[in-house]
């Protein structure tokens, strides 16, 4: 069976996923609200949003299943395949470029072995090279990993980092 025509009801996410998602419903009047929070909840257990979870969310959540797929469609940071475990940015906007991200984002992407937006061979990062400021521009050069940023960084520093993470017992950024 397509993946795309897997019962939700049948689907598999984790009964403490499932209560997560439950929680996020009950903290948020409007359930729109409480899309994007769920969608993480998901993106966390399974490193992306096959269209099956996606109705999950929308059953959840009492919306319709178009109303979540349009979020996680316009969100670059939602995977809609497999991607590395991790994701990582480097931000490639004027103060960052300024101060090097040109050699930091090549210098990644030839240790990763990944093309643009490609995963590394071993699973564990999808490099990401096109995004805008991420918001830490007076750390410039920097990159987000998950949702933690690193600032100050040249090519060096930056593989420590992600040797770190990827060798990590929770295997979480942030480490
Ligand atoms: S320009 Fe890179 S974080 Fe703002």
């Amino acid at each position: 069976m397509p993946e795309s025509e897997v019962d939700p009801s049948s689907a598999a996410l984790a009964p403490g996923t499932l209560q997560r998602l439950r929680d996020l419903r009950s903290r948020y009047p409007v359930a729109r609200s409480a899309v994007l929070p769920a969608l993480w909840v998901v993106q966390d257990e399974l490193g992306y949003l096959p269209p099956w979870s996606e109705e999950v969310v929308a059953e959840e959540l009492g919306l319709l299943p178009g109303d979540v797929a349009a979020v996680a469609s316009f969100y670059s940071m939602y995977f809609s395949h497999q991607a590395g475990r991790h994701f990582v940015q480097v931000c490639q906007n004027v103060s960052c470029a300024l101060r090097g991200a040109d050699d930091l984002l090549a210098g990644l992407r030839e240790w990763l072995q990944a093309g643009e937006g490609g995963a590394s061979p071993d699973g564990a990062f999808t490099l990401e090279g096109t995004v805008e400021c991420l918001g830490a521009c007076g750390g410039g050069p920097m990159m987000q990993v998950d949702r933690y940023s690193y600032e100050d960084l040249n090519v060096d520093s930056a593989r420590e980092i992600l040797e770190r993470i990827r060798g990590s017992a929770g295997g979480g950024a942030g480490a």
